[in-house]
């Protein structure tokens, strides 16, 4: 029997990374393809340890380009697809949202017309054709502080380009399920953390500002509140989902843990100091209050009944040691951020790799 062919798109960055590690490893019979631009945000040393298995094939090109996509599926023929590629920070949104209409949305379509070409009026393979959505919790919109969790039902309220394009990509996803019978899967999670994360985002950007002695900004006064998942249990989530979900259901994923920045920053301060060995107190002198993020949504908070009750998937990680894992981590792997943050990994790990 041929290996089950399986395109990843965006395993060279944060979540992708940790799929694409957990898929090569726990299914050495699937043939794993990781589709990647190598934006700034994606880095093939997050897969070092992987890159020689015999089941991994890493595909450089960019989800935007037609022709190209077309080729590789018609080339490799993947049975199914596990989309993750995406622009993927809120400010940055807010100053080129036209990156992201095209990454997350027409890369998006891209991606669903070439697996519409070659998955319908073909034969079944014995195993099943899904083309799984990874989406975020922000489609929902901001919820006020008493309001309830969100749930699947929850109507769509994007408030940011970046929640608008991915937004815009789930409505795409579900349309080609209903009009042209494309077998689909769609998960929205909340704000995840852990390893490999770009120092923009909040937590490996205030680690590495701690580590530094620089400003931690806190955007507004602090008071927003995120719910944050640790990476694995979100890759953990999507190996679920990708086998035992329904076809056309969304599921929502979520840590039930929420935080108001201006307290996790706090958190990480505290929890610093000590690997550090600075006095208590010091890392938090850091700390500077910031002009808000324009349209900062207030919070998101995930009801994950659903994916629990129906596929059996829950957290593995309590918060404290996810962020204790994920604190060691960046502290362990100072190379990983001089190299990411430098561009320094493009002229090292990419043209290595990409030479051969
Ligand atoms: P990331 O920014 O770390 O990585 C994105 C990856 O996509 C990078 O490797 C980049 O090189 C690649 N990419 C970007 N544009 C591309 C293009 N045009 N063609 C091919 N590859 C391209 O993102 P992430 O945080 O790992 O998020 C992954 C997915 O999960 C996204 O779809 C995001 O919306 C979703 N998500 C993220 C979070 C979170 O907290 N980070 C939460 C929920 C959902
Ligand atoms: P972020 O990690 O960018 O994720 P998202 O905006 O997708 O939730 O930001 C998490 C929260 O932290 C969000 O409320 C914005 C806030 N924030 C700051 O206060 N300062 C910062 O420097 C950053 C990057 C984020």
């Amino acid at each position: 029997m041929s290996q089950y062919s399986i395109l990843i798109t965006g395993g060279a960055g944060f979540i992708g990374s940790h799929v694409v590690r957990l898929f090569v490893n726990k299914y050495p019979h699937y043939r794993i393809y990781n589709l990647d631009k190598l934006t700034y945000a994606g880095n093939l040393e997050n897969l070092k340890d992987i890159e020689q298995k015999s089941n991994y094939i890493f595909l450089h090109g960019d989800i935007t380009d037609t022709a190209y996509i077309e080729k590789i599926f018609s080339e490799y023929q993947f049975q199914s697809i596990i989309h993750l590629a995406a622009e993927s920070h809120v400010d940055r949104s807010i100053h080129n949202p036209m990156d992201f209409v095209f990454t997350n949305v027409v890369g998006t379509v891209n991606l669903l017309n070439a697996a519409k070409k070659i998955w319908n009026g073909h034969p079944p393979t014995g195993m099943r054709n899904l083309f799984y959505h990874i989406s975020t919790d922000e489609v929902y919109g901001s919820l006020h502080s008493d309001d309830e969790y969100f749930t699947e039902n929850t109507p769509y309220d994007p408030r940011s380009p970046y929640s608008a394009s991915k937004a815009s990509s789930d409505h795409f996803v579900r349309a080609y399920h209903n009009t042209y019978n494309l077998p689909i899967v769609i998960s929205n999670c909340s704000n995840n953390y852990g390893p490999n994360q770009f120092p923009e985002k909040l937590i490996p950007l205030m680690i590495n500002n701690i580590k530094n002695n620089k400003p931690l900004p806190v955007y507004g006064k602090g008071e927003n509140v995120r719910d944050w998942l640790y990476v694995e249990d979100h890759a953990a989530a999507i190996d679920v989902v990708f086998h035992k979900g329904k076809i056309g259901e969304t599921y929502n994923i979520g840590g039930h843990n929420e935080w108001k920045n201006i307290d996790l920053v706090h958190l990480l301060c505290k929890l610093m100091n000590r690997k550090l060995n600075r006095p208590e107190g010091t890392s938090e002198k850091l700390i500077t209050f910031v002009p808000d993020r324009p349209g900062h949504d207030l919070r998101y908070a995930i009801d994950a009944t659903k994916i629990k009750t129906e596929l059996g998937w829950s957290p593995s990680l309590q918060f404290h040691e996810g962020i204790e894992k994920t604190i060691n981590w960046y502290l362990e792997n100072e190379d990983w951020l001089n190299h990411v943050t430098s561009g320094e990994y493009k002229n090292y790990y990419q043209k290595q790799y990409l030479n051969r």
